[in-house]
């Protein structure tokens, strides 16, 4: 029922961005895109992508709470409420961090565990998220005319032409040379990153969250595969991944098929892409909500997952994040004992 709400909502959303789009020259709008791709934008509006940033005429018809005595007359965007949170924006601009009398209040939605969180309580908070929010990007103005949001844009989320480039020409051609397609983990790493690629920021035990491609450029898997070996970018994490690791992982794969936690459901996700990294809350002491890009496990029950000032990964993953959410009431030595027999090849 949700799903239907958020469908006809996206429709709403993309005619009103296409009034936007045709002022704008060489952007045409995903909905003209739609013409002759209706499998990409249908696939597409299923993802996080168009998500990102929805104007309050699309978002007050999802499930979603507003802030303690706030109605949705006061909220002129909302971000994300996707998948792990979601932050409000008022008819200024601004990011809500406080109550209408300015009084302390918590201001994040937390999907998973329906919860209202604390996000930077009381401070002025412009929308200054860009790029990597919205479509074709601008630093320059504020978008809508509020002076809380900083730059200005062509659609709000990341639609088509974000990833594609503008599509007017190409509409007009159709030829496939009047369109860019960017497969490299850089392109898609231009938002899914924090800070420096070369480090891996990290807080309180866990890796940050949106740096993907930090974590990727630490792993086995730099410069041998890119995002899109694994990912259908059109699709939603969960039902977007394209290849099996079973099909480069051969010998691993056979070793561990047939064992007592292959037959019981445990995949080679579960193991090697752990949620170690958090961005709205933690399930438990060791589990976020964002599974890890690092893959490697090391099987040193001493080894560290983050630097000694805890403000970095190290990029390998340890046994305690990797064994212990599932088997609680063991410790890290005993996983160290039992972990030869995972892949008992070796
Ligand atoms: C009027 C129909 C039409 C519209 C509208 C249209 N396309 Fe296409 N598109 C095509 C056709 C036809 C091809 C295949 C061209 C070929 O194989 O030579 C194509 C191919 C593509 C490709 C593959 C290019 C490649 O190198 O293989 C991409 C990406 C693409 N379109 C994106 C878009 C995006 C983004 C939009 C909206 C901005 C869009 N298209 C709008 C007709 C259209
Ligand atoms: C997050 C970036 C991103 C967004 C958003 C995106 N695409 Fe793509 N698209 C890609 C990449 C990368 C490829 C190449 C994928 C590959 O070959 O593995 C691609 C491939 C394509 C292709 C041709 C290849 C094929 O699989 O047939 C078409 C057509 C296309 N996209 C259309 C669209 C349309 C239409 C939209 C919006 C509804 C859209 N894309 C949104 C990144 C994106
Ligand atoms: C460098 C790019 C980048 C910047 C800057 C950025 N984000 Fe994000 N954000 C992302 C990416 C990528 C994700 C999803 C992947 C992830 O969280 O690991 C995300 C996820 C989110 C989500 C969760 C979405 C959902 O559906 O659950 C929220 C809310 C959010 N960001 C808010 C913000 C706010 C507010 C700002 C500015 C103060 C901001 N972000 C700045 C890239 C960015
Ligand atoms: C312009 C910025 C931007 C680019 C470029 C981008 N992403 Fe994203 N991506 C985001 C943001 C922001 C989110 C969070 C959306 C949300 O949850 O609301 C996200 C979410 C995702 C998700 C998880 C959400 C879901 O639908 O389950 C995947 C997977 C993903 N991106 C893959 C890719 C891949 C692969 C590429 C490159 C082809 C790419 N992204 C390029 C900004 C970007
Ligand atoms: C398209 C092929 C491909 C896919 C799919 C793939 N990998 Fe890999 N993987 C590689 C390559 C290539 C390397 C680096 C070469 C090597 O050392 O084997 C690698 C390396 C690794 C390593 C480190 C190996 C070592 O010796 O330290 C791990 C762990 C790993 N992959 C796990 C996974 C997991 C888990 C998945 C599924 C989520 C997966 N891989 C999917 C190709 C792939
Ligand atoms: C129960 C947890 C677990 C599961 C499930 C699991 N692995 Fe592993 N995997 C490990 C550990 C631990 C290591 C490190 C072993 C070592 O270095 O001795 C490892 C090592 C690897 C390596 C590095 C090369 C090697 O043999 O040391 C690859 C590649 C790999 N696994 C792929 C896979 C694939 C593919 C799957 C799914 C079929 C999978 N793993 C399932 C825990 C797991
Ligand atoms: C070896 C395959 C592989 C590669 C390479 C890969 N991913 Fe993933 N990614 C996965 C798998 C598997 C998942 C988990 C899907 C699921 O939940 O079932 C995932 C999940 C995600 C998520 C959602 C996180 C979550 O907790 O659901 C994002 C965002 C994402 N990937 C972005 C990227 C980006 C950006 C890159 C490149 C820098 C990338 N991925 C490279 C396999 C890969
Ligand atoms: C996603 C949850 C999950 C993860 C992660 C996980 N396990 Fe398991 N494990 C299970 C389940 C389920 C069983 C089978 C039923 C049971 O024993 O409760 C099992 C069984 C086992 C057994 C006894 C069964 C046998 O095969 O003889 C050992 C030993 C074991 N796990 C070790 C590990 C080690 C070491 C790791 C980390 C490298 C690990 N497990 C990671 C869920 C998990």
């Amino acid at each position: 029922m949700r799903r239907i709400t958020v469908l006809f909502a996206s429709m709403v959303v993309l005619v009103m961005c296409g009034a936007v789009f045709a002022q704008a020259g060489d952007y045409v709008g995903s909905e003209r895109c739609a013409d002759c791709h209706m499998d990409k934008f249908n696939d597409w509006k299923t993802s996080g992508h168009p998500y990102k940033l929805r104007p309050v005429e699309v978002a007050k018809l999802d499930a979603l709470p507003v802030p303690d005595g706030y109605t949705w007359d006061d909220i002129s965007y909302v971000i994300g409420g996707y998948r792990w949170k979601a932050r409000f924006i008022d008819k200024q601009g601004y990011i809500i961090t406080a109550g209408k009398k300015g009084e302390p209040l918590a201001t994040q939605w937390n999907i998973k565990s329906d919860t209202w969180v604390n996000y930077h309580p009381g401070e002025k908070k412009p929308y200054k998220c860009g790029p990597c929010h919205m479509t074709a990007y601008s630093p320059e103005g504020n978008q809508d005319g509020l002076e809380g949001l900083i730059g200005t844009w062509q659609a709000p989320g990341i639609h088509c032409e974000e990833c594609h480039g503008p599509g007017d020409k190409h509409v007009k051609s159709e030829d496939a040379s009047d369109i860019k397609i960017d497969k490299t983990a850089a392109g898609c790493g231009k938002c899914h990153i924090r800070g420096v690629k070369e480090k891996i920021p990290a807080k309180k035990g866990f890796i940050r969250h949106h740096e993907q491609y930090n974590e990727y450029l630490a792993s086995p898997h730099a410069g041998k595969l890119q995002c899109t070996d694994c990912h259908d970018p059109h699709k939603p994490a969960r039902s977007g991944v394209k290849v099996a690791c079973v099909s480069c992982h051969k010998d691993q794969g056979e070793a561990y098929g047939g064992s007592l936690m292959a037959r019981s459901g445990v995949t080679c996700v579960d193991c090697h892409m752990p949620r170690a990294s958090k961005s709205a809350e933690k399930l438990s002491p060791r589990e976020g909500d964002v599974r890890t890009h690092n893959w490697r496990i090391s099987t040193d029950p001493k080894a560290s997952m983050f630097t000694e000032d805890g403000k970095y990964a190290t990029g390998i993953l340890t046994l305690d994040v990797v064994c212990l959410n599932c088997h609680g009431g063991r410790d890290i030595e005993w996983a160290a004992s039992k972990v030869g027999m995972v892949h008992k090849t070796k």
